[in-house]
């Protein structure tokens, strides 16, 4: 792939401003079943959640993504790209931006709830090291599915920080992230 192949994206803070474009991904990627707007502005007012969005060269914004840092546990709250771009690595680049602010902040452990279903996400996590450890029984109210709990090990252990190292450079052949 020559340079001017790679797709450009800028990963900047979620801001009031694109909350009506987040929430037009959120009903799509998510389907019927997704955040109110109520809630992403709620989340802006949070001290502990951080929120991104990945936007693209002609400023649309292709996906977000948040957590909610809590001592040294970042719980992700959400990560959604728009289905036209899915597979292009934005999901991949969103989440590498939350490990940044992870080793930064020095948090060491990431967790989150995934639909059991969800065999997109759950590959990507698992790409980056994370594993199941348990499940919550029917946690989904509107079918009753249950979510796998899916955690890192301490992100700052050889093993965990050597595949992230190895997934960010190829991360970076593929995709010019500002
Ligand atoms: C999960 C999601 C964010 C992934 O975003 P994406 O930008 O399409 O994913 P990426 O291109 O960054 O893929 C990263 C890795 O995830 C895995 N992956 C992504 N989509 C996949 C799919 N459809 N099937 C299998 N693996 C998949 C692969 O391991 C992939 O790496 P690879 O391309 O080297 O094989 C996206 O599917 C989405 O928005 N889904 C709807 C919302 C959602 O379910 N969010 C998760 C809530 S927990």
């Amino acid at each position: 792939m020559s340079v001017s192949d790679k797709l450009k994206i800028s990963i900047t803070p979620l801001t009031k401003a694109d909350i009506d474009e987040v929430d037009e991904i959120a009903c799509k990627a998510y389907g019927a079943h997704h955040w109110s707007k109520d809630s992403f502005y709620s989340e802006l007012q949070n001290k502990l959640a951080q929120y991104y969005i990945a936007r693209l060269e002609d400023n649309t914004i292709a996906g977000f993504a948040g957590y909610w840092c809590i001592i040294d546990e970042a719980h992700i709250t959400t990560i959604a790209v728009a289905p036209e771009f899915f597979r292009r690595h934005i999901g991949e680049a969103l989440l590498k931006a939350m490990l940044e602010d992870c080793y930064s902040k020095k948090v060491k452990y990431l967790t989150l709830e995934v639909r059991e279903s969800n065999i997109a996400a759950i590959s990507m996590y698992q790409k980056y090291g994370f594993q199941s450890f348990g499940v919550r029984k029917g946690y989904y109210q509107d079918n009753n599915e249950s979510a796998l709990i899916m955690w890192t090990e301490n992100i700052f252990w050889d093993k965990f920080k050597n595949k992230y190292e190895e997934n960010v450079s190829k991360l970076n052949e593929i995709i010019d992230i500002q």
